[in-house]
Parts: structure tokens; C-alpha cells; sequence
């Protein structure tokens, strides 16, 4: 009796699992139980009954079906849980998708309700976005999906937004509590008005703002994109890595979060969230109130705009309380239009609500755009912004400045509209600083000039040195050559000692530089085993061949000298005349004279006599 109990279970569960793993979709007529799933053709996703948390009730909803942790996306009847597991989805004769619960004879509990003519074609499928669709004619044409009816999470390739035509507004809205998923009082949505901002909405009042469009841009594992036209205005994200496990979900206590699971730790990581710090709370600092979320260098988070101030000083400064925000200075006395008025630049912030703000322009310079804001009496403030891949845009803000955040990292310069009085006093504040900054200029040009001063003599002071010894070093080895120096006049020639006798002359490599243009390959004349020979022209006009030895001919500066002296003493008709050395570089250089008209046989010629002087050396 056991066994055969086991046995039936066993061969329940297999059934079951060979059922629920080659099933994606239901059609007319077939039922999905309590205790039947859906599986996505991947296995990414499952649909079926379930009971959140600590609840007993059952509901209907989509979960990942590769994710150990039971993590439900999307639930049908989230407030009409369903008693025990009489639950049964099927589709009905219109084609609708319904849900139905024994316990409740008549009405379903939940129902897709898109369609009142009796149909004999219609398909639900769950896909592997874990979007379940409703097809009702061959031609495929989706007539009602699950992604147009979020619970709480957003899933990439999902829009959040509206869709004009149709008048349908698709936002997640949040559990009541980790058990129960019914509908929460916080939501996530777009606010069309202006430039389009998502919101986090507690009821209708703000709680917290997302980044305007189109300014904020993911380059990383998310990749957010918009649309706004007179059709749609939604917002839909991607995940690059199609490995990644991704969601996005507005939890029951109205935190907007972004996580991945981690399949190693078993668990969501949560690698974004909002609202999280002081400033994020939307209108934080009030209107014209700037929030500083690092404000733990001075005693508050809150600031007012430049030209305005707190509107209540004492529930500002005492209380702590800037939730009456600011007002202009000299309200009564100046006006901020004709005369003389100007902008002052704010770095850096999250842009003030764009509710009543308005795209001028995407194509507009900054002082087109700061003359479009100052014509308008009621523009407040203008922001010049380059938008990745398009052009400058100008935005431009009609009223109160709202949930204005410091954001060192991905903010924007937001001018705003201040009286000729502010002006001056900024300007005044301005050159106090610019005082103040000249005498710190001035102190630090100063030590910086000390400091050059000093490496500039150690320098130059051992440059000198070097040059001595290498001087030194020169004259022993003519002094063992016998020989004084041919000076040509025109030639810097450093090496000291008498001129009177010119057979061979020492160059500086600058001038062997300067006379074969840096030994272009242009001015090669030939290579052989012992180095390349280059032409040359002196300052004099004098043209000469400048053979390189090369630094792997193995010979050393003995053998060099040696070479020099021979063939010094070896000048002969049939030979090029040697005229001088340089051994100042890296590699020693011979300079020879230059014979145009039987040039390459010289060369040749000579190429081959110090070959053979190399291995006469060698032996
Ligand atoms: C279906 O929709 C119609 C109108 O759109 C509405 O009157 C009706 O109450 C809905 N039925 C259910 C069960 O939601
Ligand atoms: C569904 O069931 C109804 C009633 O049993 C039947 O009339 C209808 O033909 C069935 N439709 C399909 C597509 O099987
Ligand atoms: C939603 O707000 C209403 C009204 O303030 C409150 O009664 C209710 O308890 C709130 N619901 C949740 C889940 O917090
Ligand atoms: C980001 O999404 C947009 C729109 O869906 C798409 O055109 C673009 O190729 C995506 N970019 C990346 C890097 O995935
Ligand atoms: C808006 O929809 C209409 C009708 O479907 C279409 O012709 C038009 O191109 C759409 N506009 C945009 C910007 O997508
Ligand atoms: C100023 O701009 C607002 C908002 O765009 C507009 O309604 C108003 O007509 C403009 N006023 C003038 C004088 O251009």
C-alpha cells in the first residue's frame, strides 16, 4: 500500500514535470489547476498558483523559474486572493483569459476582459521575457499581454508610460506587505508634463524623481531608453549582458530597487536604490532650495539658490526645516525683467523638477539659449546641456525651481535668473575671491619658480660636469692620436684645445643632426655590415657622408679611436676624405667628404676597406 502510494506520487510528480516543462501555453478549452505550471520555452519563467510569504492565500503569478528564491514579477489576482486551491485558469469562449476560484461560483476572479465575440482560435503563452500574451487569430496579433499590466517589477523589453492612442498608462505599483501582494500605495510613473521624469508617487503626492529625460544615459549593465511623441511617452530598459538576471522593483515600503541575482550566493544583490539619501526625497530643501547630499562639512543639507533666501529664517536655521523653501531677495523692490538682470551659474545638481520646464531646443548654442531664457520674462533658469550622440539642447524653466540636488558625478550647470543687486554682489564676492586667489597665485608661482630655478642649475650645473669629462676625455685621445683639430668656423664646435691644425674635426651631434635632417631615410646613401651612410650638409654649405656606426658592429670606443687614427693616416687619393667624428651620441659617427660624381664606388669602396679593417681586428 506504501509502495503503491509512493509510487503514484512518484509518477505523479514525473508526469507532472514532463507535463509542466513541455507547456508554455494554454488554448481554449484546456484549464491550468492549482498545483499545474506554464514553463517558458527556456525555462526562464513559470506561471502558476502560488502563496506570497507567510500567506495562506493563493494567487496567480509568473515567477523565474531559474531562480532558487521564489521571486514573483507579476500577479493576476493580487486583491483577490483565492481561498485554498480551487483555483482554475482557463480561456474562455470570447477569448479571454479568466480565473476562476470554486470557492466563488459566478464571477471570476480575475479576467483578462478584452474581448466579447465568441472566437474558436485563441492561445495565452508565457514567453522567456516572462511576458504571458493573449493571441486570438493566426495572424498572431497580440491582443492583451502581461507586460501592459505590471504588479510591481519592471522587466527589460516592459514600457512604463503611456500610450496616447489608447489612453492605457502602464506603471508598476507595490505590494501591501511581503505577504500580500495586493495593490500598495506607492507607484512608479511617468509624469508626461514638460520633459517627461519618472516618479515615485504615495498616493498622487511626489515621494521621490528620477533624472529628466533624455540627460541620464546607462553605458553599463542596464540600458535605459525613452520615447516621447504625440503616440507614446514611455520608458523601457534592456540588459546588455543577456546572462544577467536583472529587475527592477518598487518593494512595499516604497523603495525603487535594482537587482541581479547572484547564482553563487543564492540571493538578489541589490546594486541600486531610491530613495536613499536625505536629498532624495523629492522637494527635500523646498522651492529654490538646493540639497547638498554631503553636506557633512557644514551644519545643514540645505541651501537656497543665489538671489533667494529661506522663506521662514527661523524654521531654516533653528528647526531645520526647509520644507517652506525659498524666496527671491527684494521681491517688492527690483524686478528680474529689464533691468539689468542676468544668470549665475550653479554647478553640478540634478536639474530641478522638468515638470514646468520645456526643451527649447536641440539644437541650440549656450548663449542662444541664455538670450531665448532672458527674452521670456517668466524663465526662471536655463540649462545648456550636451546630449550624447545629438546636439546641445537648451532647457528652459518657467517658475518655482523644485528638488533641486547637488550631484557632483552626473550633474549639469543650471543658470538661474537673479536681479542686477545679486549680480553685483556676486561679482563683488567674485573679485575678493579672484583677490584672494591672485595672492595664492602669486605664492605658489613663487615656490614653483624657486623650485625650477634650483633643478634648472643642478642641471645644467651637471650637464657642465659631463661635458667636462667628456672634454677631458676627448683631449687625452687626441693627444694620443697627435693630432689638433680642423675647426670648421661656421660649426659649434665645444672641444676645446687648438685650432691649427685641422686634419680631423669633433662635431656635436646636434650639428650632425641638423646637417643629415635627422638621418631621414631620405638622405641614406647606402647600408653595408658596419653601419648605414647617410648625406649630409653642413651650415657651411660644406656636404659630407655621416657614417653610423652601428651599435652592434662590436666595436668599442678603443677600437673606434683606433679606426679613426688609421684612417687618418691612410688619407689617400682613391679614398673619401675623413673629415671628422662625433662620439656623442650613442653611436659613434664618421664624417666623411662628400663626392657626388663618384660617389657610390667610394662608398663602396670605403664601405669594404673598414669591413676589412673590422676583421684584420677581429684575427
Ligand atoms: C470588463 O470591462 C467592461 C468595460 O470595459 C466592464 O464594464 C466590466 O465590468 C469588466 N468586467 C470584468 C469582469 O472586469
Ligand atoms: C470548447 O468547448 C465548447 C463547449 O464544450 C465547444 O462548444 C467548443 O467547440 C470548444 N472549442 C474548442 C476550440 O475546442
Ligand atoms: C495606504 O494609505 C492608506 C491611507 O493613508 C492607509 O490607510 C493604508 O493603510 C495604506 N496602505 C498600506 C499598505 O500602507
Ligand atoms: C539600448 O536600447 C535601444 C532601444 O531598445 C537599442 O536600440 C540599443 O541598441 C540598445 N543598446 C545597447 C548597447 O544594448
Ligand atoms: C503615431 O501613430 C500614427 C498612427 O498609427 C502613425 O501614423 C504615426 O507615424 C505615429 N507617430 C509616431 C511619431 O510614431
Ligand atoms: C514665455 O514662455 C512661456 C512658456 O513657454 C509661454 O507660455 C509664454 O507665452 C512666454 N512669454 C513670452 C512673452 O514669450
Amino acid at each position: 500500500m506504501e509502495f503503491r502510494k509512493l509510487f503514484l506520487h512518484s509518477s505523479v510528480l514525473v508526469l507532472h514535470f514532463a507535463f509542466s516543462s513541455s507547456r508554455d501555453t494554454i488554448t481554449i478549452n484546456q484549464t491550468l489547476h492549482d498545483g499545474d505550471f506554464l514553463i517558458s520555452r527556456e525555462n526562464n519563467f513559470a506561471l502558476g498558483f502560488f502563496s506570497p510569504g507567510s500567506s495562506s492565500f493563493r494567487y496567480l503569478g509568473i515567477w523565474y523559474h531559474k531562480v532558487r528564491e521564489q521571486t514573483v514579477v507579476w500577479v493576476a489576482n493580487r486583491d483577490d486572493p483565492i481561498k485554498g486551491s480551487s483555483g482554475v485558469l482557463s480561456i474562455d469562449q470570447y477569448g479571454n483569459l479568466v480565473l476562476h476560484s470554486y470557492h466563488k461560483q459566478k464571477a471570476p476572479v480575475w479576467t483578462t476582459n478584452v474581448s466579447v465575440e465568441v472566437t474558436d482560435y485563441c492561445v495565452a503563452q508565457l514567453l522567456d521575457t516572462g511576458n504571458l500574451i493573449l493571441v486570438r487569430d493566426k495572424s498572431e496579433s497580440t491582443v492583451w499581454e502581461s507586460f501592459d499590466h505590471p504588479t510591481d517589477t519592471m522587466m527589460p523589453g516592459m514600457k512604463l508610460g503611456l500610450n496616447r492612442r489608447t489612453g492605457m498608462n502602464r506603471f508598476p505599483i507595490c505590494w501591501r506587505s511581503a505577504d500580500d501582494p495586493g495593490t500598495g500605495n506607492f507607484s512608479l510613473r511617468i509624469n508626461p508634463n514638460g520633459s517627461p521624469q519618472v516618479f515615485i508617487y504615495w498616493g498622487i503626492k511626489y515621494i521621490w524623481r528620477g533624472f529628466p529625460w533624455p540627460l541620464k544615459s546607462y553605458a553599463d549593465i542596464l540600458n535605459v531608453s525613452f520615447v516621447n511623441n504625440q503616440n507614446e511617452t514611455y520608458s523601457a530598459h534592456s540588459v546588455t549582458d543577456a546572462s544577467v538576471i536583472l529587475r527592477i522593483t518598487l518593494d512595499h515600503s516604497g523603495l525603487l530597487k535594482k537587482l541581479i541575482w547572484h547564482e553563487k550566493d543564492g540571493k538578489w544583490n541589490e546594486f541600486w536604490s531610491a530613495p536613499k539619501s536625505p536629498c532624495d526625497p523629492y522637494g527635500h530643501c523646498g522651492t529654490y532650495g538646493i540639497c547638498d547630499p554631503d553636506y557633512l562639512s557644514r551644519r545643514f543639507e540645505c541651501d537656497c539658490f543665489p538671489g533667494y533666501e529661506p522663506k521662514s529664517p527661523r524654521d531654516w536655521h533653528i528647526l531645520k526645516d526647509a520644507s517652506g523653501g525659498c524666496v527671491r531677495k527684494r521681491l517688492e523692490s527690483t524686478s528680474l525683467c529689464g533691468h539689468g538682470e542676468g544668470f549665475v551659474k550653479v554647478a553640478n545638481v540634478k536639474l530641478p523638477d522638468t515638470s514646468a520646464a520645456v526643451w527649447v531646443s536641440m539644437n541650440m548654442s549656450p548663449t542662444d539659449c541664455e538670450k531665448n531664457c532672458r527674452r521670456n520674462c517668466s524663465c526662471s533658469a536655463y540649462a545648456s546641456i550636451d546630449i550624447a550622440g545629438k546636439e546641445t539642447g537648451c532647457l528652459t524653466w518657467y517658475g518655482k525651481l523644485m528638488d533641486t540636488v547637488n550631484n557632483r558625478e552626473e550633474g549639469y550647470d543650471i543658470y538661474v535668473r537673479v536681479d542686477a543687486v545679486e549680480l553685483a554682489e556676486i561679482a563683488q564676492k567674485w573679485n575678493g575671491f579672484l583677490e584672494r586667489k591672485d595672492m595664492l597665485a602669486i605664492l605658489v608661482v613663487s615656490v614653483v619658480s624657486a623650485w625650477f630655478v634650483i633643478i634648472l642649475f643642478t642641471y645644467l650645473w651637471l650637464k657642465k660636469k659631463k661635458e667636462r669629462v667628456r672634454n677631458k676625455w676627448n683631449k687625452r685621445w687626441l693627444d694620443t692620436i697627435g693630432r689638433t683639430y680642423y675647426n670648421e668656423t661656421s660649426v659649434e664646435n665645444q672641444v676645446e684645445g687648438s685650432m691649427s691644425h685641422p686634419e680631423i674635426a669633433f662635431f656635436n651631434l646636434s650639428t650632425i643632426l641638423a646637417a643629415t635632417n635627422s638621418f631621414s631615410p631620405a638622405n641614406k646613401l647606402g647600408q653595408g655590415g658596419f653601419g648605414v651612410v647617410y648625406k649630409g650638409k653642413l651650415s657651411n654649405g660644406k656636404e659630407v657622408a655621416v657614417k653610423r656606426l652601428s651599435k652592434d658592429s662590436g666595436q668599442g670606443i678603443d677600437e673606434f679611436k683606433n679606426e679613426v687614427l688609421l684612417i687618418a693616416k691612410l688619407q689617400h687619393q682613391n679614398l673619401v676624405k675623413l673629415i671628422g667624428c662625433c662620439i656623442q651620441g650613442e653611436e659613434p659617427l664618421l664624417v666623411y667628404e662628400y663626392m657626388p660624381n663618384k660617389s657610390l664606388d667610394s662608398f663602396l669602396f670605403d664601405m669594404a676597406f673598414m669591413e676589412r679593417r673590422e676583421n684584420m681586428g677581429d684575427s
